[in-house]
Parts: structure tokens; sequence; C-alpha cells
């Protein structure tokens, strides 16, 4: 347990403005607290999405990271909403908390983030969804975090789960072939 003070993470996600129900959001509030508590970095900027074993030099912050993959979740929502019953709710939730096992997952090393020990373990979509259920969020939102990635495929996502996937990996795609691109270009 660090001895520094918890970062505001209402002030960090004015997204969480966007609940309707206001137990939900103290929820997700309670899971990034306890991530942070929990966690290996000072404050969650200082995480970045991607850690140095990728390969992929970009110093693009968790925060930022989940601020895109919520807002592209949310645009996919509404559009799908127009056919299909899609849980809002649940895709904010689960996209503000999709990657909040990264805080333990990876460490800080210098300016750089590396997978920590225990991450080599247990990746984030374990940890997450850990902390999202100990913070007392409906098991769809946790599903939705033990579902977002590549090994999600091993249970049969929800339509909210789906959308969340889809959103983190435009993001990662996008910007791993923007890097690849600029790399070839040298
Ligand atoms: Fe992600």
């Amino acid at each position: 347990m660090k001895n520094l003070p918890v970062p505001d993470v209402a002030g960090l996600f004015p997204e969480l403005r966007l609940f309707q129900d206001p137990t939900l959001a103290r929820a997700v509030i309670r899971a990034w607290e306890q991530a942070i508590s929990k966690g290996n970095f000072d404050h969650p900027e200082r995480c970045h999405f991607l850690p140095r074993e990728m390969g992929l030099s970009t110093r693009v912050s968790l925060v930022t990271h989940t601020k895109i993959v919520t807002e592209l979740s949310l645009t996919m929502a509404d559009i799908l909403a127009r056919n299909l019953p899609v849980q809002r709710e649940m895709v904010l939730a689960g996209a503000l908390l999709h990657d909040v096992g990264k805080l333990l997952e990876y460490a800080p090393a210098g300016e750089e983030t590396i997978i920590s020990k225990p991450g080599r373990r247990l990746n984030h979509r374990f940890t997450g969804a850990s902390l999202c259920a100990e913070a007392g969020l409906p098991q769809e939102v946790v599903h939705i975090v033990y579902a977002h990635s590549e090994e999600g495929e091993i249970v049969t996502r929800s339509v909210e789960a789906v959308l969340v996937h889809h959103a983190d990996f435009s993001h990662f795609q996008a910007l791993r072939a923007a890097l690849l691109g600029k790399s070839d270009e040298d």
C-alpha cells in the first residue's frame, strides 16, 4: 500500500458525469481507487497503455487510452442502439474499467512502463475483473473487463463486451499501424 494521496478519479475522468446511475459511478470510482492504491504507479497518468516489451515506442497514457476507448464504445453503442438492445451504462462502466488492471500488471521503469513480475503471471484482464468484482460492480461489467482482450475469445461476449473489445482494438491497431508506417518511412 502506498502512502500517497489517492488521485481524484472523478477529476481524471469527467466521463463519470455521463452515468445516470450514481451507484454505478461510485463503484467505478472505487475500482479505480483500489487499482491505484494496490498498483505500482504514483499516478495513473504515469502508466503507459503499452509496455516497453511490446516494442512500440508510444507514450500514450493509460488514462488517454481509456478515454478514447470510452468515447469510441459509446459512439458505437448509440448507433447500434437504434436496432439492438444495448445497455449504455454497462458499456460506459466497462470501457472506463477495461484496462484498470494494468496499474497492477505494469510497473514504472524510469520514464518507461514495463510488465511487473506479478503481471507476468496474472494479466490485466484477470486483475481488472477481480478489482471490479471487489468494488461491487455488476457481473455484466466484470464480464466486459474479463472478455475485452484477445484471450476473451474463450467466453461468449455480450453485446456490450463486443463493443468495448472492438473500441479497444481500434485504438491499439490504428496506433500500431501509424507507428509502423512511420518507421517504414525512416
Ligand atoms: Fe485497452
